[in-house]
């Protein structure tokens, strides 16, 4: 089932001489169990793409759903709870808060989502699998650009969320980590039914991807 789509989005930036259409006629599915990847080159409107499958940003035309319903559609208290409780969301900044701790992250996390999320000892599985589990009470600053990334990921799945939306999640990885995290997130979407939706330059993510899409100057295309 398609838990989120897009259909015939158009994505224009600035007006008059300064305007520039981002995105072109994009439709779009992701299905529960299924790691869809969008792979294209820098400035081909990916995180574009991924803000406004979010709900972040409201496209210029066209119309999003999640779970049946189109965000225009939704106040924006619901769909900031969809946001909490649904979409996790790895960005490409991290969004790391830098007074607190790596376990403190996940603290914020259960005051402001006090339900639903992981147990603790699936959250120490998550941090092991990721090989960030000894990193627990350093500081972001302290932390290497990959290792940011990964507490990154962990945050975004520690809420258990029914949609993962992921920009470039492996840009400051190496090949063996970029290996452990398409491995981590094709099994969340093929063994807790999860719509993960990955965009990235990074070729290396192909061979975990159920569904491959190429972006080009703002075009998607199904490979
Ligand atoms: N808020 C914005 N205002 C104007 N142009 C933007 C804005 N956001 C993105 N763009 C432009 O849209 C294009 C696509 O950007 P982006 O979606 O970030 O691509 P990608 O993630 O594939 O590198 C780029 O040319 C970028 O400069
Ligand atoms: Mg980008």
């Amino acid at each position: 089932m398609a838990v989120l789509t897009l259909e015939h989005v158009d994505q224009v930036f600035g007006q008059g001489s300064a305007r520039v259409q981002v995105l072109h006629d994009v439709s779009f599915a992701a299905e529960a169990g299924s790691l869809s990847l969008i792979v294209g080159p820098s400035g081909s409107g990916k995180s574009t793409f991924l803000t406004i499958a979010g709900g972040l940003l409201t496209p210029t035309a066209g119309v999003v759903t999640v779970a049946g319903e189109a965000y225009q559609s939704r106040s924006a208290k619901a769909r900031e709870q969809l946001r909490l409780t649904t979409i996790g969301f790895v960005l490409q900044a991290y969004h790391l808060l830098p007074y607190l701790t790596v376990a403190d992250q996940f603290k914020l996390v259960d005051r402001i989502k006090k339900t639903g999320n992981l147990s603790r000892p699936a959250l120490a599985a998550l941090l092991a699998q990721l090989g960030i589990a000894d990193l627990v009470g350093k500081y972001p600053a302290e932390l290497s650009g990959g290792q940011k990334q990964r507490v990154a990921i962990a945050r975004a799945l520690y809420p258990d969320p029914a949609i993962l939306l992921a920009d470039e999640p492996t840009a400051a990885l190496d090949g063996p980590r970029v290996q452990v995290v398409g491995q981590l997130l094709a099994e969340l979407a093929h063994t807790r039914n999860k719509a993960v939706v990955v965009v990235t330059h990074d070729q290396r993510l192909i061979p975990f991807a159920d569904a491959v899409f190429d972006m080009t100057d703002g075009r998607l295309a199904r490979v």
